[in-house]
């Protein structure tokens, strides 16, 4: 069942239409993230949700219940709607205690004492902060202030979890391990969330689905394997992870696989559903390229980062310059003249928007 419908939304602020008639939906206890560069209407999609924001056009349904018609002028409040939200800056009451910060929501509803505790000690429980109930923000790291923040959101038992761009305040380390303490906890919960972040890494390792964004519009809806391995268009192979893009040329077709020449008269033969003939652009992941002192294609070695269990060179094949990532098990050397062979590549008609 979907528990977010979002139809032909569209907003407008002035003469910026920041988010531009989209449409999709989250379905029930699911990890859906909105994924986009930094002014392509992410939050703006998350305010209208929230009733923050009235929308220009179009309908939002949380759950059964319409919450904003722009056709029906239903805007429903945003204390009327049944969700939790966390931003980024996650705003914990600094002269409040950690309980006291989560039965906020609860106690200006004027709930009974009894009822309130027993909420406060299962939300509580459920991010892990029972022992810190007393503590003051100032004494609790960033991810344990973090944390308040989502419980004080879950209090109210909402239908569904709003958080914008949650992690960003924190750092790297505890960034990668709230990632695993926030699925964990959706999981558990199985409250469905709406997710708004910038940062590519993030949406894939926790969504079950994610929409990637630009300037107003969703390029591409999908679950993380699938947007990886088949980008819709070449926005969101540039925008997700690392893609290399050489120029080439279609030089035969059979049924649904082209020969393409790229890289000065090399010849792979593909996957093509889109018929394209003559010029085309090839997309290659650094990591569908191998280097060595066997490959296809004659190469040097420009840059080398060691990143640990990966080694990420810079290589000039002609005039092309390539990302290659390999495993660590062999090392080469700066200026070392290489073969590089392309293992896996995919072939885009681009479609202009
Ligand atoms: N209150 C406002 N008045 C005018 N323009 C606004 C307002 N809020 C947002 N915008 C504009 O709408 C567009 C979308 O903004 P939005 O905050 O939704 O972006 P975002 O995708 O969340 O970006 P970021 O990753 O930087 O948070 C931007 O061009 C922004 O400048
Ligand atoms: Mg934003």
């Amino acid at each position: 069942m979907e528990k977010i419908r979002i139809l032909s939304l569209s907003k407008r602020y002035g003469k910026v239409l920041a988010v531009d008639s989209t449409s999709f939906s989250v379905r029930d206890k699911e990890f859906f993230s909105l994924l986009g560069p930094s002014g392509c209407g992410k939050s703006t999609i998350l305010r209208c949700v929230a009733g923050l924001e009235e929308p220009t056009a179009g309908k939002i349904y949380i759950g059964e219940t319409l919450v904003d018609s722009t056709s029906d002028h239903v805007n429903v409040s945003t204390e009327e709607r049944p969700i939790g939200m966390v931003f980024q800056n996650y705003a914990v009451w600094p002269h409040m205690t950690v309980h006291e910060n989560v039965a906020y929501p609860l106690k200006i509803k004027k709930m009974s004492k009894e009822v309130i505790r027993e909420k406060l000690d299962k939300a509580l429980h459920t991010v892990g902060l029972e022992r810190l109930a007393d503590r003051y923000p100032n004494q609790l790291s960033g991810g344990e202030q973090q944390r308040v923040a989502l419980a004080r959101a879950l209090i109210k038992e909402p239908e569904v979890l709003l958080l914008d761009e949650p992690l960003s305040n924190l750092d790297a380390k505890l960034r990668e391990q709230m990632r695993f303490e926030l699925k964990d906890l959706q999981r558990r919960t199985g409250i469905p969330i709406l997710y708004v972040t910038h940062d590519q890494a993030e949406a894939l390792a926790m969504s079950d689905r994610l929409a990637v964004m630009n300037a107003g519009r969703i390029l591409q809806v999908g679950d993380p394997a699938e947007i990886y391995a088949r980008p819709a268009d070449r926005f969101v192979a540039d925008f997700i992870g690392l893609m290399n893009f050489l120029p080439g040329r279609v030089m035969d077709r059979s049924s649904g696989t082209v020969t393409v020449e790229v890289l000065g008269g090399h010849r792979m033969t593909i996957a093509d559903p889109s018929g394209q003939e003559g010029e085309c652009t090839l997309a290659v992941r650094p990591e569908d390229i191998t280097v060595g002192r066997t490959g296809q294609i004659p190469c040097r070695v420009e840059v080398r980062n060691y990143l640990g269990n990966l080694i990420d060179y810079k290589v000039l094949a002609g005039e092309q310059t390539l990302r290659v990532q390999t495993p660590n098990t062999e090392i080469f050397e700066e200026g070392e003249e290489l073969g590089l062979t392309v293992h896996r590549a995919m072939l885009f008609s681009f479609p202009e928007r």
